[in-house]
């Protein structure tokens, strides 16, 4: 692995950002990886039409082969660039991008020649979105190529939502991260999958996200993919049944008597909404509690708070970080996901 000073540029500023984009897209064009913000998470990206820049992502975060990326565009003109539409479900995929692109949505679709077996892990579908961020947005026009980006923490690791998270993971493995302050959703895209379908078209949620069935429902029937073993033929093969793992084990409990404390072992608490009469706030002596949605319980509030608070929970040190449940309806959903893979250990 090779290491590097990695600086931190800010971008809160017209000529602050000016100079950031400039030498982030300086960097790109050199081959290089550089952390990006999005809308959902913080990025590493390459140059997706670039095999050898694209291993350096790999490397970055030790990431195996097997798991494919996914392709930013800089406008959503370009996805014929990548991908071939297949004519059957032509109309559905121009009804979501028009109402969904630049934004958390990722679309699997079959792939172009033009993009590398490095980036799909062989597959014979690509992953394709346009990012919102203005940031990210600059610096992929600029360049004017597609940009493939994971979300920028080590393989397995807690999604980054903040240049100080990204640093926390990748400090020494790449030049360079563009700081745009907390990501706007907190969490990574919603992938699907658009199959034809009588009397409406087929969307399966293959990764939960921001957007949630309520908001696709209008384009067909909606599907979500509950699936916890490694499919890789078909699923996202990074969905991996253990994953957004911190390193302090975590548990799901279902209700609150399902947590007995143990003897001279230190818990933190990451709670929904920070209620006594939710049951969990006095079921020990926590180290620590922290809310995802203080108050008021509102998951898109929780959802910008949830991998920041479990980077937190997780440098407490504690033996064992306890989770609330949270709604498994709109974005709960992702959040519920990601809460029962982190409690699985490999
Ligand atoms: O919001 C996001 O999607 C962020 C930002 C940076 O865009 N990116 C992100 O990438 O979350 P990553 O690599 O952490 O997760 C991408 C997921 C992986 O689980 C991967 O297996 C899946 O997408 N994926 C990528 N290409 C695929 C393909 N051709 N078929 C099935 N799954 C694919
Ligand atoms: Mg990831």
């Amino acid at each position: 692995m090779s290491t590097y000073v990695t600086a931190v540029l800010r971008t809160d500023e017209p000529p602050l950002m000016h100079e950031a984009v400039l030498e982030a897209v300086r960097l790109l064009k050199e081959g290089e990886v550089v952390a990006l913000p999005t809308e959902t998470v913080y990025g590493l990206a390459a140059n997706a039409l670039d095999a050898n820049a694209v291993a350096k992502i790999f490397e970055a975060k030790e990431r195996p082969t097997f798991d494919p990326l996914i392709v930013h565009l800089p406008h959503k003109q370009q996805l014929d660039l990548v991908a071939d539409v297949p004519p059957e479900i032509a109309q559905t995929v121009k009804q979501l991008t028009e109402r969904f692109w630049p934004g958390p949505l990722t679309l699997l679709l079959p792939k172009k020649p033009i993009v590398p077996d490095i980036v799909t892990a062989g597959l014979p579908t690509v992953a394709v979105r346009v990012s919102s961020n203005a940031v990210f947005k600059r610096v992929c026009s600029a360049l004017d190529k597609p940009l493939a980006a994971p979300s920028a923490n080590r393989f397995g690791s807690i999604s980054p939502t903040s240049a100080s998270a990204v640093m926390a993971e990748l400090d020494g493995r790449i030049h360079l991260v563009l700081d745009a302050g907390a990501s706007l959703y907190g969490l990574e895209s919603t992938i699907i999958k658009v199959e034809p379908g009588s009397p409406k078209p087929l969307i399966t949620i293959v990764r939960p996200g921001p957007l949630t069935p309520d908001d696709l429902k209008v384009y067909g029937k909606v599907k979500v993919a509950t699936r916890t073993v490694v499919d890789e033929a078909t699923e996202a093969p990074g969905q991996l049944a253990s994953h957004y793992a911190p390193r302090t084990p975590l548990r799901l409990l279902s209700r609150p008597s399902d947590f007995i404390p143990e003897e001279g072992k230190r818990y933190a608490l990451m709670s929904y909404r920070g209620e006594e009469k939710d049951g969990y706030l006095n079921l020990c002596e926590w180290e620590e509690v922290m809310m995802l949605s203080p108050g008021n319980g509102k998951l898109p509030e929780a959802a910008v708070r949830f991998f920041h608070i479990l980077r937190r929970l997780d440098e407490l040190g504690v033996d064992e970080i306890i989770a609330e449940p949270l709604h498994e309806h709109g974005m709960g959903i992702a959040m519920m996901d990601k809460l029962r893979r982190a409690s699985r250990r490999p």
